[in-house]
């Protein structure tokens, strides 16, 4: 089923669009002078005129997200890795893009053992990416160019070298009970073992030993990122004062890192059941049923404590667009994703669209993909919460690049998705110019996840693939530094998929296909009007977005193998001709498709990764 969601829901805001219109001025006049509220006129007008006006959305709901892996963005001092001044020297690029806020994974003290997702201090910067000051600078101006910035709060786990662990390593108080501690459980022959069968994400048990305590400790990815103890109320006072310190800062909103992993049952002692129907190795979470240790129920209190932080910078700001945004990190059902929803959090990440890119790259002999993608988003809308709203994203930093799953074909044709779709997407640094997983050696392998599986399978599990430094321009590494080390290979595609080239080239490009699609997607249709999928078929994917009373847009793409013909349903879309908006760059460059130029929605022929968004002349109803 397609989404039937009305947009009103979201039409608080409209009387005040509405008192800024001349007619509206009008009436109110009118309805002060005769002593009449305010609101009585409005309620007289017609629901199409009502429609005209845009519904009183977040700017969250409004921006398109950038992720950028700080590493691997721009150096500015020649070390090989990306900084902070480095991403302030790109700001630019930004506005070129018309995406208006940008989510940087994180920059704090870190050792590194997971690239910073092992925090050694919440409330600095590692001088590797630059400073505190570096950080307000790259605010600020950010902000001056009317971006948003979020940040990453990694809230489950430290680094083992927080002085947090160490301190309570050694029993200092008040740390003692700053993270999970749990004594062995005893064997008959008096050996000690672990507390119970409790599997680490990254595999192998979750529990490590440490001879310091001679206690075991709790850690749901790498032994050396200590899990936090949320049940212990210092802990989580302590969280919350970090989330003020920025927010002070002046961050728009926080990205919370593996949500489900914060907080695990307190019967350390209870074994997880064996799941028979999962296909994990013995090794892995998965083998387990892992209620005692993933999205125990606890975490909605934690949540809600956070919005409640968060909300009190909004509530002391009259400006409605202050609202600072909360989104957690969770791969999971609809049902499991929903209920962060509840505690508090403005969206948990869909990672739906990465799973079914997936499936099209498996199934592409049978040409399963176009109805794969429609399956992924109806998935969504059929069951997101009434009043909530949904995203959308291709790729990020553990996962494949979208031109890696799909092939370079079909790269405009999933940002066209990604950007045409009822929801925020999150676009990944990189997937604006189609950039391309990278090769690495097991020798070179950064990853910590992917040495863990050794040189026969380090390829499945490393992400260092995707993590690969922005192809800026066709200077030497891309212009991403001048060091002769980067510290990840650039690509070496960089000569032609780079910003520069894309951007100043005579052709259409996947750079120039994206700011098309940024730029559209202010139109009212598709920031919130309806979705309604046309034909569907296993190439073709195409739906209709509509908001009343403003141009309607239908999107074609053939997703499939083979050149198809295709005439667009009358009964839906009812109008004779579109003119094309964005056009892929392929169809472009070969001349099937102009833009600007009128096409008839009969006989539509589309090569394979073409894709079309066209505006239909007069709205129909
Ligand atoms: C999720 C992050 O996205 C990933 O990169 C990291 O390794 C784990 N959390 C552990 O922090
Ligand atoms: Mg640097």
């Amino acid at each position: 089923m397609a989404p039937e969601k009305d947009p009103d829901e979201l039409k608080k805001g409209f009387c005040w669009k509405l008192c800024q219109s001349r007619l509206c001025l009008v009436l109110v006049f009118l309805g002060m002078a005769a002593g009449i509220a305010v609101s009585v006129p409005m309620v007289l007008l017609s629901k199409s005129l009502r429609e005209r006006f845009a519904p009183d959305m977040k700017w969250w709901q409004k921006t398109i997200v950038y992720q950028i892996y700080p590493r691997s963005f721009q150096d500015s001092d020649d070390d090989g890795v990306g900084d902070l001044r480095g991403i302030t020297s790109r700001l630019d690029h930004f506005q070129y893009l018309n995406v208006k806020t940008i989510w940087l994974s994180p920059f704090y003290p870190s050792p590194m053992r997971d690239f910073g997702y092992d925090v050694s201090n919440y409330v600095d910067v590692d001088p590797k990416f630059g400073n505190l000051s570096d950080f307000d600078d790259m605010l600020k101006t950010a902000h001056g160019k009317d971006l948003r910035v979020v940040i990453d709060f990694v809230a489950g786990h430290t680094s083992s070298d927080h002085p947090w662990f160490q301190l309570s390593q050694n029993r200092t108080s008040p740390y003692e009970d700053y993270y999970i501690w749990a004594n062995g459980t005893t064997l008959p022959n008096r050996t000690i073992v672990e507390p119970s069968n409790w599997m680490s994400v990254f595999g192998n048990s979750s529990w490590q030993w440490s001879d310091e305590r001679r206690q075991y400790y709790y850690h749901a990815f790498l032994a050396k990122q200590p899990t936090l103890n949320y049940r212990n109320p210092t802990v989580v006072e302590e969280m919350k004062n970090v989330i003020r310190f920025w927010m002070d800062r002046g961050v728009d909103g926080i990205r919370v890192d593996a949500i489900p992993y914060i907080m695990v049952s307190e019967d350390y002692y209870q074994d997880q059941a064996r799941n028979y129907t999962a296909t994990a190795v013995w090794t892995k979470p998965a083998y387990y049923i892992t209620n005692l240790t993933k999205n125990v129920p606890d975490i909605g209190d934690i949540v809600k404590g956070w919005r409640e932080v968060l909300d009190s910078y909004e509530d002391s700001d009259d400006d409605d667009d202050k609202s600072r945004f909360m989104i957690v990190e969770l791969y999971d059902t609809p049902e499991v994703r929903n209920r962060y929803f509840e505690y508090g959090a403005d969206m948990p990440f869909n990672f739906d669209l990465v799973t079914a890119l997936d499936n099209h790259y498996q199934v592409h002999g049978n040409f399963c993909a176009a109805i794969c993608i429609r399956d992924a988003i109806n998935n969504v809308y059929d069951n997101l919460p009434k009043g909530k709203w949904a995203n959308f994203v291709l790729s990020n930093h553990d996962n494949r690049r979208a031109a890696s799953r799909m092939g370079e074909l079909y790269v405009d044709a999933v940002n066209m998705v990604l950007l045409t779709l009822r929801g925020t997407p999150t676009t990944y640094y990189g997937e604006e110019i189609g950039m391309e997983d990278i090769f690495v050696s097991y020798q070179d392998t950064q990853d910590p996840f992917g040495k863990k599986y050794g040189p026969a399978r380090y390829q499945e599990k490393s992400r260092d693939p995707e993590r690969s430094p922005m192809q800026w321009d066709d200077n030497k590494n891309a212009g991403f530094t001048n060091s002769s080390h980067p510290w990840l290979a650039v690509h070496p595609n960089y000569t032609h998929v780079n910003v520069e080239w894309e951007k100043n080239s005579t052709n259409t490009t996947t750079l120039k296909v994206y700011r098309d699609l940024a730029i559209l997607r202010e139109e009212p249709s598709l920031q919130y009007g309806l979705l309604k999928f046309t034909d569907v078929n296993p190439d073709i994917l195409s739906y209709l977005r509509s908001a009343e009373e403003h141009p309607h847009f239908l999107v074609v793409i053939n997703f499939g193998q083979v050149p198809v013909t295709h005439d667009f349903p009358g009964a839906l879309v009812n109008r004779g001709q579109g003119r094309v908006k964005v056009v892929t760059s392929q169809a472009a460059n070969e001349g099937r498709f102009a833009k600007d130029s009128s096409v008839p929605l009969t006989q539509i022929k589309l090569q394979p990764g073409d894709g079309l968004v066209l505006e239909l002349a007069e709205s129909g109803k």
